[in-house]
């Protein structure tokens, strides 16, 4: 942990938000990391709000092991009957954000969010999350995201959709390969070394792709059934793909539902490729698409703009949908819009409103080798300026959307959007790999 991480994580709770829920006869109150029963009770919550059954006592026992990094916070109401069960949840904790260009920024990711349905709509959601943005911009995060149940929910506090993620159904029999034949070789691996290696490769790989994080702890055991509490890991199956030097550069997971009527009919459900190499990529998935007794393949969280599209011949082969995905929310422009790289040299301005109060105010972004931002009283003239909401913004930050669209959707406003966006684009389409 950082030592930004490490202060957020047990940072006083925001008093604004203490005194409102008070004012309701409502008390929150962060869940310490070593209150078992406290812990236990609170993952109750989640559960229920995730429509979940009651938590195992292995998945109580493992998350309680492994989400010490995550800053709980549960909403209490002495009125009610169970008094100990919280009846609203929040969890957040510090990561690294992949920008455009390869650097990274913090940022805070909140998951856990429930507010139970005997509570819903009293503004319980909304407190929690102005009052933990209010705690993560005074410590200093450039940038807040997320993952959504449902899409309606965060716009309202600042969120877009920044990275739109795919997924696939493949007939593999309906398509032939045209990609790379890869020289290296495939083997099967136990899901512990599979862990393992994607853990390495993961780190080596995810400052290439904006929009991807730190994977925080649990998750590559969950992937890849290593856990205690994991659920069917007897069916994953995991292959390594090995370069002709010897080096391990990807791995995939994958488990099979056998069709009863039809044993050549199966489907094969990817749950990752993690790929360091093309060569990889073009190995692992040329052997998920030939393999025998599987009519369907199906894969998620793939990009908008995945190498496999140009491999198979047939593109009716595979049925592509896409989803938002990944969550911002800028919370600090300067430090935001200075981090990410652009391609092109110029000055443009930024009007950003932003009804939290938060991120507004009007900058010129100097665009080149070494960005730079000011923040100014009045946009100069002379340089092309955007208005616009941090919500937009938050979305064009990765290159997902182009200014241009977002202008012919009414969402931003300039008199040159093809020239904001050139300053904006991204030659990497962002993607995350993972729900968190
Ligand atoms: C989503 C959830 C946390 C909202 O909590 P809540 O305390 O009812 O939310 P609030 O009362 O603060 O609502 C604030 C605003 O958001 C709106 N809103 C809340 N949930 C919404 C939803 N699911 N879809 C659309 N709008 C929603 C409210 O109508 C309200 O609008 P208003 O400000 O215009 O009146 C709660 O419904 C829940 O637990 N859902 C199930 C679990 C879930 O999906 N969690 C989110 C995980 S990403």
């Amino acid at each position: 942990m950082s030592s930004l991480d490490d202060q957020f994580h047990s940072a006083a709770l925001d008093d604004d938000l203490t005194a409102t829920l008070d004012a309701r006869g409502l008390r929150a109150a962060r869940v310490g990391d070593d209150d078992q029963e406290g812990t236990h009770r609170w993952q109750d919550a989640v559960a229920r709000g995730f429509l979940g059954g009651e938590p195992t006592e292995a998945q109580y026992t493992e998350s309680f092991a492994r989400n010490g990094y995550r800053r709980k916070i549960g909403v209490y109401d002495a009125a009610g009957v169970q008094t100990d069960v919280p009846v609203a949840t929040f969890a957040s904790w510090g990561t690294e954000l992949t920008l455009p260009g390869g650097s990274a920024v913090p940022m805070c990711a909140v998951s856990a969010v429930t507010v139970a349905p005997t509570h819903r709509r009293r503004g319980i959601l909304s407190t929690l999350m102005r009052g933990e943005l209010r705690t993560a911009v005074s410590l200093g995060f450039p940038i807040a995201g997320l993952t959504v149940s449902e899409s309606g929910i965060y716009g309202r506090f600042g969120f877009a959709p920044a990275v739109t993620a795919t997924s696939w159904e493949i007939s593999p029999r309906r398509t032939g390969w045209i990609g790379p034949v890869a020289p290296g070789r495939i083997d099967y691996i136990t899901r512990e070394q599979g862990r393992d290696a994607a853990t390495d490769l993961y780190e080596r790989i995810r400052l290439s792709t904006p929009g991807e994080i730190t994977m925080p702890g649990g998750h590559w055991d969950r992937t890849f059934g290593t856990r205690a509490d994991a659920e069917k890991a007897d069916k994953l199956r995991v292959v390594q793909y090995r370069s002709p030097a010897g080096e391990v550069e990807g791995v995939a997971v994958y488990s099979i539902t056998e069709d009863d009527d039809d044993w050549a009919a199966s489907t094969a459900t990817v749950s990752r490729v993690v790929a360091g190499t093309d060569a990889a990529y073009a190995g692992l998935w040329r052997f998920l698409l030939t393999l025998d007794l599987v009519g369907t393949v199906r894969a998620s969280e793939l990009s908008v703009d995945e190498p496999l599209w140009w491999m198979i011949d047939n593109k009716r082969a595979a049925r592509i949908t896409s989803r938002d995905h990944h969550y911002l929310r800028v919370l600090d422009v300067p430090a935001t819009l200075a981090a990410r790289s652009y391609d092109v040299e110029d000055v443009i301005a930024l009007e950003v409103t932003d009804a939290l109060g938060i991120a507004d105010g009007t900058f010129v972004l100097t665009a080149g080798e070494t960005p730079g931002v000011d923040v100014v009283d009045d946009p100069p003239l002379g340089v092309p300026l955007v208005r616009l909401g941090v919500e937009e913004l938050s979305a064009m930050l990765l290159g997902a959307v182009s200014p241009v669209t977002l202008a012919r959707a009414g969402r931003v406003e300039t008199d040159d959007p093809h020239r904001v966006a050139r300053v904006f684009a991204a030659t990497t389409p962002p993607r995350l790999s993972f729900w968190y």
